[in-house]
């Protein structure tokens, strides 16, 4: 029981995390105001806090979960799973420090085209992960 409930909070984790990163997508113009970075920042902020509740939901499954926790350990998919949080992870602290430095400023910013860049290889990450996370979860592995 405790499982399918570790599973609602991965899944609402995931929730968060998609809308957060689309909104930043959908809300990034190659000029802004100090007050749109601001709404920006609040989102990225949003966008982590989601990140760490679907790393938690994560751990409760693996090594909580009904399946022992060598079933996801001994997978390859899984650390190409793991391999590719801690790649968007990485990737995201870019931006976060961006928009928390130049929600502040007096005038319009520019937004370079690394953020744009960053932004849209998470969104690629993201549809991969579900992906090798499906295949994982049904006791596919890499050989
Ligand atoms: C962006 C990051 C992530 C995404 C999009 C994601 C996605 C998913 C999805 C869609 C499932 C459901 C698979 C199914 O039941 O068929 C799942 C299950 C799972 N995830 Fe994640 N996940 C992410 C990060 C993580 C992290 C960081 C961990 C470990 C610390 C983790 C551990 C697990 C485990 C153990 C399962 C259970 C698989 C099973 O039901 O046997 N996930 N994940």
């Amino acid at each position: 029981m405790e499982d399918i409930f570790f599973r609602y909070l991965h899944f609402l984790g995931l929730i968060g995390l998609s809308s957060a990163l689309i909104s930043e997508h959908l809300l990034l113009k190659k000029e802004m105001q100090p007050n749109e970075i601001k709404r920006l920042a609040v989102i990225d902020i949003i966008y982590g806090l989601s990140a760490l509740f679907m790393l938690g939901a994560g751990l409760l499954l693996w090594f909580g979960g009904s399946k022992p926790s060598a079933f996801y350990t001994q997978n390859g998919l899984f650390h190409i799973k793991l391999t590719l949080f801690v790649i968007m992870a990485g990737l995201s602290v870019y931006p976060t420090i961006f928009f928390l430095r130049k929600r502040k400023s007096d005038s319009a910013v520019l937004i370079p085209k690394t953020v744009y860049m960053i932004i849209r290889t998470e969104l690629l990450l993201l549809a991969v992960i579900p992906l090798l996370a499906v295949f994982m979860a049904a006791g596919y592995n890499l050989h």
